[in-house]
């Protein structure tokens, strides 16, 4: 664990590190009273815009990056993620229990002054630094090449026939009543897939298909394990994603840390399971996660829950007095 103490623009660029997460949360603008949230819009953009692309240069091919943010903020932020990496969600945090339980500030709102409705939620931007490109482009190979037998045996009955694919598509409408493209599904290698028995009688009852459809599904089935096996040996170019059932999808429930619990020691202080849940879901077991906001240093504790190597930087000297004590007593 490694905690700098400056600006995370002035300290970014003299790392050499290989980060395979970025999981940070900066200021919000003008949200919380802290001089730290003091920054406007169009200063949190140019901050956020030239931290993205210093950290950006210090993540390995396959990382993962979560960036928080104020819900009217979110326009801008993935605008500049989008700019910087692959933005792939916005997840909704609802600051709620696993049971749905209110839990924030909006748990004792009073609600006919208000002129907007409540925030009762924050932004967590996901992206990844690269697409996972070369991982599908060599699964799709290997389909290929492990299907083969079986797409030669339609492709030869096409030949056979004589027929044009749209003379078979038409036919296969008639027989079917169904608008399925099975002349795509059925000859192409790349959006090949097993038609249905339906289709497959349909379509033997006017193409020289001889086999039996129960032998061809056994044959399918066989040569699916194959490839589900073999395509692990590519396994290494795709980012790590290992999500859990309570935040697979992009809608979150955790519990904010509210003012007065015995755990508050940051005014935006994030739950330590949230992070914990977001470090194991998107950084390697043996991997590093890198924090430029740290504040009281959740991720750094959360890393070293979970057994990950975390870089953090903060910029005020307190916070950084708070994590040091955090860290170290942060047990195992
Ligand atoms: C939203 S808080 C992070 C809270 C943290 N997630 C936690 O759980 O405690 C943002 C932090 O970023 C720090 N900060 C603001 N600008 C910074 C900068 N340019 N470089 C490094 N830290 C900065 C602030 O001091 C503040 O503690």
């Amino acid at each position: 664990m490694t905690l700098y103490h400056g600006d995370c623009l002035e300290i970014l660029p003299l790392l050499d590190i290989r980060a395979d997460l970025l999981l940070t949360d900066p200021p919000y603008s003008r949200v919380k009273p802290d001089e730290w949230d003091r920054i406007d819009h169009m200063g949190l953009v140019a901050l956020l815009d030239a931290m993205l692309y210093a950290a950006g240069r210090l993540l390995s091919e396959r990382a993962a990056v979560y960036v928080f943010c104020w819900p009217a903020f979110a326009d801008k932020l993935a605008v500049l993620m989008r700019h910087h990496f692959h933005l792939l969600d916005e997840i909704i945090w609802m600051k709620q229990t696993e049971s749905g339980k209110r839990q924030s500030w909006a748990a004792q709102a009073e609600i006919a002054p208000l002129r907007k409705f409540f925030p009762e939620t924050e932004r967590i931007l996901f992206a990844s630094k690269a697409d996972d490109g070369k991982y599908w482009e060599l699964c799709e190979e290997l389909r290929g090449e492990i299907m083969a037998p079986l797409l030669d045996y339609f492709r030869r009955a096409k030949e056979a026939s004589g027929m044009k694919p749209v003379e078979i598509q038409e036919r296969m409408q008639v027989l079917t009543g169904k608008r399925y493209v099975f002349t795509r599904h059925t000859f192409t290698r790349s959006q090949w897939e097993l038609p249905t028995r339906e289709q497959y009688e349909a379509a033997a009852s006017f193409l020289p298909l001889p086999r039996r459809y129960d032998d061809i599904a056994v044959e399918y089935v066989a040569r699916f394990e194959e490839y589900t096996t073999s395509r692990r040996r590519f396994e290494h170019l795709r980012r790590y994603h290992e999500p859990r059932r309570h935040n697979f999808t992009d809608l979150w429930r955790y519990a904010p840390v509210m003012p007065g619990s015995r755990e508050r020691l940051h005014s935006c202080q994030k739950p330590l399971s949230m992070i914990q849940d977001m470090i194991t879901t998107s950084c390697p077991p043996d991997g590093m996660v890198l924090d430029c906001f740290a504040g009281s240093g959740t991720t750094g504790a959360a890393a070293k829950i979970s057994g990950r190597r975390a870089v953090l930087i903060e910029k005020d000297r307190r916070c950084c007095e708070i994590i040091a004590d955090r860290i170290a007593g942060t047990l195992l």
